[in-house]
């Protein structure tokens, strides 16, 4: 069986290292996983008021894209040692109507990157709580905190050998996590 795997980022910039990190993960995907970016860019902000039947397009379109997938994977960086108000608003729309959320029961896994030391470690921690609450099986190991991401990328957009290997146990485990654990 082939897994659908809905791949949400964080970031909405052209040039971001998250989105260059979704993609090489969707490169190294096993065979069995396909990984689709789906944007979150043009979500309007949530709102309970406009929410309503019909609810806006984009959200209809943002939940039935989550509904088709078997799994969801979030790749973001961190703002101001939380999550970037994108994503959450993402996870947001994704969650409601309330007893209709496209994310319950999903397998989900967080990777987090920033330039700086620290990987992320806020916004990963925060988009998992979140997560966890939504009621996702989440994948614990390996974590993926990923620091001095500014280096991940050489000028003509090549993946640095220093970190390949360690996204490629990532995207493998996470393949197996979803084998294991996704509805059928
Ligand atoms: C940041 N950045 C940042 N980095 C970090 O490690 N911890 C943080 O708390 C913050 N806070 C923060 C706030 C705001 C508003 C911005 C715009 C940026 C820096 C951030 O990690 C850096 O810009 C990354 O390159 C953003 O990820 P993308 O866009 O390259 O995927």
């Amino acid at each position: 069986k082939t897994y659908n795997v809905a791949v949400l980022i964080g970031s909405l910039r052209k040039a971001s290292i998250n989105r260059k990190l979704a993609l090489a993960l969707a490169d190294l995907a096993p065979q069995n996983l396909q990984l689709k970016i789906v944007e979150i860019g043009e979500l309007p902000l949530y709102n309970e008021d406009i929410d309503v039947d019909p609810a806006p397009a984009a959200y209809t379109a943002f939940r039935q894209e989550l509904n088709a997938a078997d799994a969801v994977l979030f790749v973001t960086p961190e703002y101001n040692r939380s999550i970037p108000a994108p994503m959450k608003n993402a996870v947001d729309v994704a969650s409601r109507p309330y007893g209709k959320s496209a994310l319950s029961g999903k397998p989900a896994g967080v990777v987090s990157a920033s330039p700086g030391a620290v990987g992320g470690f806020g916004a990963n921690h925060q988009l998992r709580q979140a997560l966890v609450f939504l009621d996702m099986p989440m994948l614990q190991q390996p974590e993926a905190y990923l620091g001095g991401a500014g280096n991940f990328f050489d000028d003509s957009g090549k993946l640095s050998d220093s970190v390949k290997p360690f996204l490629q146990k990532y995207i493998d485990t996470f393949a197996a996590w979803v084998e294991k654990t996704a509805k059928s």
